[in-house]
């Protein structure tokens, strides 16, 4: 059974591989898969699972190749079909696991589909795997309803007919080269199973479903009440708004989480289970309320759904606390396993998100080491275990179409996206011998790989160590059992101390507040995120912003 107790991927650690920032192997200032062919060993030695790729495919690249042309082909800027083909038989040898993104919601207007639709008349069966509509007003002026872009601007963007007259317009929710797909239509479902078979069978592990939540639309005829509020309180990082107008407006989405969309799992969850091996899927939902979510990861569903309430989470106890306790309940509901994320490509990265600077890095190794000892399976963002920041870029350099659409006001997500730092050599830091994407900023050379393999207090030898004693460890190790909620015990503690405990033999303690604690503990300390704790007469002392784990076990 593909998700039996003893599946790997209940709690394993994923690394998530953006390969346009992640290792350049031709000097043409992108990433490519031969770059992370020569990167594997480093991933097998900092002690992941799993690596998720961000797409490869043939791609535009409007919106970093979330705007897909070819789902079943690699854009040769990332190289070729084979070497797809190498990265997952060498990721194989390695005893890595390979997890590719998979984008239904919208298909490039580059894609040949798309073309097609152009070049017929409104009405074909060629139009109808998108969402044509003919505008409203006496000549079409004006679009079909009055949806809003979550990049920004509006929803509908109006195509040139073959005579050259205005005409219809086509469904955006993102960049108006990234169509909306009508999975009404059968052709489109076809189209999908046909991907998901191609890549099972060059062997990938599973699947990352971008926008899971989206495909299915209701009432894609009718305005909506406040569409530019509904964009603002679909986006998490808003602060400004009043709690009950957000719910109320999350509360029925006419674009995102409809019933239907679970049909599209089901058949999707037959694919995968066809096929040997344990074959996986995570959603990427932003469904609310978050108990919603559970819904995508019913038996017969998918297998994980991104948890994303520590992707905005502070690092203060008792919302982390609330969090953690709310998450585990939800999954145990549907006997799923939870999963965690700090940051992602379209996140800031946790240390600026936590602050910034010195308190920010503290706080965010802190949250490594919290989120690495609760059950279930981690998500890291390559970078994060360097403790990189979102880098300054001038606008001038940003591809983000966040930025476009929004006239600058929003600044998008190309901060987080900024290369790796690999070696010492200033010369954008081993990531290419030509220009980068998106220039490095020059003060990374203690980021870089090279520099904290050399220091042991570095943030990358915390994670290889806090990974590798995750794997070893018999309470951390072990398979997420069915009831994941009770799995961790909460020891009493002051204010702003998270404690808990898990079987056999583990104690995590978790100082959130500014000033350090004293607790009683016996016990032998195995990691923390600061140096400085130290163990007196049965008592263990933590600075401030430090989590530790201690072996209980005697
Ligand atoms: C979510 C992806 O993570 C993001 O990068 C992309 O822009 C949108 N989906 C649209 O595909």
């Amino acid at each position: 059974m593909s998700d039996s107790q003893s599946s790997w991927w209940r709690n394993a650690a994923i690394y998530q591989v953006y390969p346009r920032s992640f290792q350049d192997s031709n000097g043409d200032g992108e990433g490519d898969l031969q770059g992370v062919i020569s990167r594997l060993d480093y991933l097998k030695a900092l002690g992941i699972d799993a690596i998720w790729l961000s797409p490869f495919y043939t791609s535009p690249n409007n919106d970093g190749g979330y705007d897909v042309a070819n789902p079943r082909d690699v854009d040769p800027r990332f190289g070729s079909m084979k070497d797809a083909e190498e990265l997952i038989n060498k990721a194989h040898n390695l005893g890595l696991k390979i997890i590719v993104d998979i984008v239904p919601n919208h298909f490039s207007t580059e894609h040949p589909w798309f073309k097609e639709a152009l070049e017929s008349q409104p009405g074909l069966h060629t139009r109808a795997r998108f969402h044509f509509y003919d505008g409203r007003g006496h000549n079409g002026e004006m679009p079909p309803n009055n949806w809003c872009s979550i990049f920004g601007g509006p929803a509908w963007s109006r195509v040139t007919e073959l005579d050259g007259s205005l005409g219809q317009w086509y469904l955006h929710l993102f960049d108006s080269t990234q169509a909306d797909l009508n999975w009404e239509n059968p052709e489109v479902h076809e189209d999908f199973e046909r991907t998901l078979r191609f890549w099972l069978d060059k062997g990938v592990d599973g699947f990352r479903i971008d926008v899971a939540h989206g495909l299915a639309k209701d009432e894609i005829l009718k305005d909506h009440r406040n569409p530019e509020g509904l964009t603002r309180a679909l986006r998490l990082d808003v602060s400004d708004m009043p709690r009950a107008e957000r719910e109320s407006l999350l509360a029925d989405v006419p674009f995102f989480d409809r019933e239907k969309v679970h049909d599209i799992y089901r058949k999707w969850r037959q694919i995968f289970d066809s096929y040997s091996g344990d074959r996986m899927s995570v959603a990427e939902a932003w469904v609310h309320p978050s108990s919603r979510a559970t819904r995508y990861v019913r038996s017969d569903e998918l297998h994980q759904i991104f948890n994303f309430d520590f992707l905005i989470a502070e690092w203060n106890a008792d919302f982390l606390r609330a969090a953690i306790d709310k998450t585990l309940i939800e999954v145990a509901a549907v006997e799923a396993p939870p999963t965690w994320v700090l940051c992602n490509h379209d996140s800031p990265r946790l240390v600026t998100r936590l602050g910034g600077g010195v308190p920010g890095a503290m706080k965010a190794r802190a949250m490594a080491l919290l989120t690495q000892a609760l059950p279930g399976g981690i998500y890291i963002y390559q970078g994060e275990e360097l403790g990189l920041e979102d880098a300054q870029l001038p606008d001038e350099v940003r591809q983000d179409p966040v930025f476009f659409r929004t006239q600058g006001i929003d600044k998008g997500r190309d901060g987080a996206r900024v290369p790796i730092p690999w070696s010492n050599n200033k010369d954008n830091f081993g990531f290419t011998t030509g220009k980068p994407w998106l220039p490095l900023p020059e003060d990374w050379s203690d980021k870089s790989v090279d520099s904290q393999l050399a220091k042991s207090e570095s943030t990358l030898e915390l994670y290889r160590r806090s990974l590798s004693i995750r794997s070893s460890h018999p309470a951390l190790k072990q398979k997420i059992s069915r009831n994941v909620a009770g799995e961790i015990s909460w020891l009493p503690t002051k204010p702003g101390v998270l404690a808990f405990t898990r079987e056999p033999g583990f104690l995590l303690i978790a100082n959130c507040n500014e000033s350090p604690i004293s607790i009683k503990v016996s016990g032998e300390l195995l990691i923390s995120s600061q140096p400085g704790v130290t163990e007196k007469d049965g008592f263990i002392t933590l600075p401030a912003h430090t989590t530790c784990w201690i072996n209980t076990s005697h």
